[in-house]
């Protein structure tokens, strides 16, 4: 298995085009199978999730095509509402085919998804808000049937503003009878660019951007084409692999709006950002300055997805402090890798204690999972001496190609097999 070896030391320079996002991509992927007919998506990550998400469309009988960037969806026929094992554990998104499905043919069987090890991700919440719709539930073959005789509107409460169980609902509601209102519901900007481009194929959706949707059912979606907007999580991993490293680096496509959190936390360490239509542009001259406390929190607040990438940066800033994850209980597991490099990193139970400068010295290292993983790399690139990290193919399933992108950037870094 490939891992990626990083000689550390080098500043990151240049200019970085950000991929297509990974997390917009794949609901919306989901909810191609509600159009009998051909969707166009643009700016699609090259990446394994994205290509396990066509492999369970191809598997329920869309025909899904490759062009260049564009992937072009035909889900005129619907064969089958199963969906395999081997892919639905793969990854967590495969559940979100769950609302997509039921919507279409009111019918899925499918397995507890899989995904990225960072804790407990149960989906009872997707489970009691699609019942609310009237979806019944029994367990067979060691997975579950999800049937409608008829999907209805509702008002349904979230109890947690959960992104997937957001996702699962809007797409179970577009074709659902009558008005589907989901309040307590997510509002990060995967949510408001599946809004978008289910509107643009024909579906009503009030309350775009707020915390409460309002759908009102429609007989049937049209074709559409679709550009998927800058993964705004790429995007704030290569800023804060500047702030680790340090260097100068213009992120090409990054949308400033969407990372506003992780763009205050680091201008109150110290680094220079301006941002534009174009993109991002981050500076790091000199040692960084360590805010005395972060906490993750859902949109807008800060995101768990960087919360690993942050605590490199942390690791390499001045000062101390408390990093407290508040959305999945294990990402801290990862600490455990970050120590054997040297970053003296404190875990008491949701909480991460940093106190930085540290110097970091490359050893091996195993990626875990996906975010970690690619902090790990980060880790790296301002260790000293060589850092392997093994298990590639965790980051792969959402960084198009992390070794191109920061070798572009002047990282001494490379593939070894
Ligand atoms: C999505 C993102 C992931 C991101 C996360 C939070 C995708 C493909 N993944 O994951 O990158 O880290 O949002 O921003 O878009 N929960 C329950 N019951 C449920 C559903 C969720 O208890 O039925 C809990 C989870 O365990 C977690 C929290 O709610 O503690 C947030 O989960 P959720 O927002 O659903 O995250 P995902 O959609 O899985």
């Amino acid at each position: 298995m490939d891992c990626i070896q990083i000689q550390g030391g080098c500043p990151l320079r240049g200019e970085v085009r950000i991929q297509g996002s990974k997390n917009a991509v794949l609901p919306i992927l989901a909810a191609c199978v509600l159009v009998p007919g051909v969707t166009v998506l643009k700016n699609c990550p090259d990446i394994s999730d994205v290509a396990c998400m066509c492999q369970l469309l191809r598997h329920v009988g869309a025909r899904v095509d490759k062009q260049r960037d564009a992937l072009i969806v035909d889900a005129s026929a619907i064969t089958s509402c199963h969906l395999p094992a081997e892919y639905v554990t793969r990854m967590r998104s495969s559940v979100i085919l769950a609302g997509a499905m039921l919507g279409r043919c009111r019918e899925i069987h499918l397995y507890y998804p899989g995904g990225c090890v960072i804790g407990d991700r149960p989906i009872d919440m997707h489970i009691s808000a699609l019942e609310q719709m009237g979806v019944q539930f029994t367990e067979e073959d060691g997975g579950l049937r999800a049937r409608a005789v008829s999907l209805c509107g509702t008002k349904i409460d979230l109890p947690f503003p959960s992104v997937g169980a957001t996702e699962n609902v809007l797409l179970a509601a577009v074709l659902a009878r009558g008005v589907t209102k989901i309040c307590g519901c997510a509002t990060e900007p995967e949510i408001v660019a599946l809004c978008r481009f289910l509107q643009g194929a024909g579906a009503r959706i009030g309350g775009v951007g707020t915390d409460c949707l309002t759908v009102e059912g429609v007989p049937r979606l049209s074709e559409s084409c679709c550009l998927v907007e800058a993964d705004r999580i790429v995007a704030g991993t290569y800023l804060l692999g500047v702030l680790s490293a340090g260097g100068d680096v213009f992120l090409r496509s990054a949308l400033p709006g969407q990372l506003e959190s992780v763009l205050q936390v680091a201008r109150r360490m110290g680094a220079q950002i301006s941002a534009c239509r174009d993109g991002i542009r981050v500076e790091r001259k000199g040692l960084l300055a360590s805010p005395a406390e972060i906490r993750t929190a859902v949109y807008p607040g800060f995101p768990t997805d960087l919360q690993s990438p942050m605590l490199v940066a942390l690791s390499q800033a001045q000062g101390a402090c408390k990093l407290t994850e508040t959305i999945f209980n294990g990402r801290l597991r990862m600490v455990g890798e970050l120590n054997r490099m040297g970053a003296g990193i404190r875990v008491t139970g949701d909480s991460a204690y940093v106190c930085g400068p540290q110097k970091l010295i490359g050893c091996r290292v195993s990626a875990r999972e996906l975010r970690g993983g690619a902090a790990l790399v980060l880790a790296g690139l301002c260790a000293q001496g060589s850092t392997e990290v093994s298990n590639r193919q965790f980051i792969d399933r959402g960084y198009e190609d992390i070794v191109r992108d920061l070798r572009d950037l002047g990282a001494n870094i490379g593939v070894k097999t």
